[in-house]
């Protein structure tokens, strides 16, 4: 018997058996730095010509490791593949799919450290980050597992006498799952998990920034037993060989996370029906976020100096749920600024191979550059008074954690994403200004309220449209099952990763009657 789903617990780094065992797993991945990685299609492994070394963010001279890439020839043979291996999976029965994921979370568990270790190295994570994504990702092997073991049981249906009627989940075919590089493990091996143990088949094209993470976890795949052709693994250049896998005439479903653009591009072009294509497309499309915590009058101000600091400079800021905007209500804006600004100021930023520290680097020169020119912007838009500085960038993509103050509702830096540690002021009159503060963007991801006021809690609850709301906490770390994760407006199709819904975004339901 199976137990019952719960979180994975995180490692405790203060431990000294865990410090020495994490430190000996960072030299571990160190020393495979030399290593290929093939691309992945049925029982193939391919190693081509044009390879990508991907590299260290803190020490870019670093290679991780280096993978070979695919070209619009092997992207399309890849989902011909799917598609072939589609007809003998989608016939496995779905206990059996999930004793796939339960094995692999098993294989996971066993390796935890070292996984995380991959993911100090290739993404910049800090140690507890990397900690935190790694046991979602184990979460998400567990939940998926249980969750489609629910949706086999007997589904509720009204009875009518004379007919035995029967509603099954079945899957849709050849998926093209398409994850960001920010969550390189949880985020990539949710979404694939959850295709396939709902019996479809993917064609995984892993973010650029971190293809060896995605291809440590093909790798735990086929460990576990997974049949080839189940995943074909694909890594290559997302603006090269992404239409080709979206436009495909076999593609059913794309299950997609990253940035607003690309996520609108992949919707747009999945809605055109190619020749001898027979069904519409699904679009499963997780985006950015421009998040804001509020702060109440009334609030504890060290909690919200806290939640706000952890929330904008967790992981540099790169990540969909992170703090750009913190909206205070007019008597504790200055104290409260003050707080967030000591704290800042505080956090340990460095090599992310080091214990302790608490903000590596961004995630590539691209990302820098960017993050860059938005600093530059957010100086006529408001008042520098934390960070501001960058490192060169040869010696590592480090950016100081920065903060603006006294930033307009309508500037740049508080509307666009800038996904990196910049965070911004801003003041409100009264709390109703704050609410609309916040709800005045295009996004619609996560938000906070630290409020001691039980009737402006409830206001936030009924108005502040966000698809992730947490109150007197910060707003990043949702956990899986028990925060349900995805957003509104240009934040997403609010699929609620690691909820009971996501599935059936996978799956589509057959009913059958029969005459008795
Ligand atoms: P991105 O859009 O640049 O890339 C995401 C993926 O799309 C990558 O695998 C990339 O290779 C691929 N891609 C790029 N061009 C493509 C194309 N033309 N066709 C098909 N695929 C293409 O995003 P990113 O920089 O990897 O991730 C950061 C973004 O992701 C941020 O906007 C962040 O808010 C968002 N994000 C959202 C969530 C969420 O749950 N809402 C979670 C994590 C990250
Ligand atoms: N699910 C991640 C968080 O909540 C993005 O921070």
């Amino acid at each position: 018997m199976l137990e019952p789903f719960r979180n994975e617990p995180l490692t405790n780094f203060s431990d000294p058996q865990e410090k020495q065992s994490f430190e000996a797993s960072i030299r571990k991945v160190e020393s495979e730095g030399g290593r290929v990685y093939p691309i992945r299609i049925g029982s193939e492994r391919i190693v081509t010509a044009r390879k990508l070394d991907s590299v260290n963010p803190a020490s870019p001279a670093e290679v991780v490791g280096t993978v070979a890439q695919v070209d619009m020839a092997l992207a399309n043979k890849a989902v011909l593949a799917s598609a072939a291996a589609f007809e003998s999976w989608r016939k496995i029965a779905a206990p059996q799919r999930a004793r796939y994921l339960y094995k692999t979370a098993a294989l996971l568990r066993r390796r935890k450290h070292e996984f995380s270790a991959w993911m100090v190295l290739e993404a910049g994570k800090s140690w507890s980050e990397a900690d935190a994504d790694t046991a979602e990702a184990i979460d998400f092997l567990e939940y998926y597992g249980r969750e489609m073991e629910r949706l086999t049981e007997r589904q509720p249906l009204v009875r009518i006498p004379g007919e035995d009627n029967e509603w099954t989940y079945i899957p849709l075919g050849v998926g093209i799952i398409i994850p960001p590089w920010n969550f390189p493990l949880a985020i990539m091996a949710g979404m694939t998990a959850a295709a396939i143990v709902a019996g479809n088949t993917v064609v995984l094209k892993p973010a650029s920034a971190t293809p060896v993470v995605a291809a440590k976890f093909v790798e735990l795949l086929e460990e576990a037993g997974l049949p080839d052709g189940v995943v074909c693994f694909v890594p290559g250049s997302g603006s090269e060989v992404g239409d080709v896998l979206v436009d495909h005439p076999l593609t059913r479903f794309i299950s997609f996370t990253g940035s607003r653009e690309v996520g609108l591009r992949i919707n747009e072009r999945a809605a055109l029906t190619a020749p001898g294509q027979k069904w519409i497309k699904r679009v499963v499309a997780e985006m950015g976020g421009k998040d804001a915590i509020i702060v109440d009058s009334d609030a504890d101000l060290e909690l919200a100096a806290e939640a706000i600091a952890a929330s904008a400079f967790g992981f540099a800021g790169q990540k969909c749920s992170a703090c750009s905007r913190a909206i205070v209500v007019g008597p504790v804006y200055n104290d409260i600024l003050r707080r967030v600004v000591e704290r800042t100021k505080s956090l340990v930023t460095g090599d992310p191979k080091r214990a302790g520290v608490y903000i590596g680097p961004v995630i590539d020169k691209k990302a820098y550059d960017k993050i860059s020119e938005y600093i530059e912007i957010g100086k006529s838009e408001g008042k520098l008074v934390a960070g501001g500085k960058a490192n060169d960038p040869s010696q590592g993509f480090f950016i100081e954690p920065t903060i603006f103050a006294d930033v307009a509702p309508n500037a740049r830096i508080a509307q666009e994403e800038i996904f990196g540690p910049v965070l911004a002021f801003l003041r409100a009159a009264t709390f109703e200004e704050a609410l609309e503060i916040a709800n005045g963007t295009d996004y619609g991801l996560t938000g906070s309220v630290i409020s001691n006021n039980r009737a402006h809690l409830e206001a936030a609850r009924e108005s502040f449209h966000v698809g992730n709301l947490y109150f007197n906490r910060k707003c990043t770390g949702a956990l899986v099952g028990v925060h349900p994760f995805g957003g509104f407006n240009m934040s997403g199709t609010d699929s609620k990763a690691g909820g009971r819904d996501y599935l059936l975004l996978f799956t589509q339901p057959k009913v059958v009657s029969e005459r008795l």
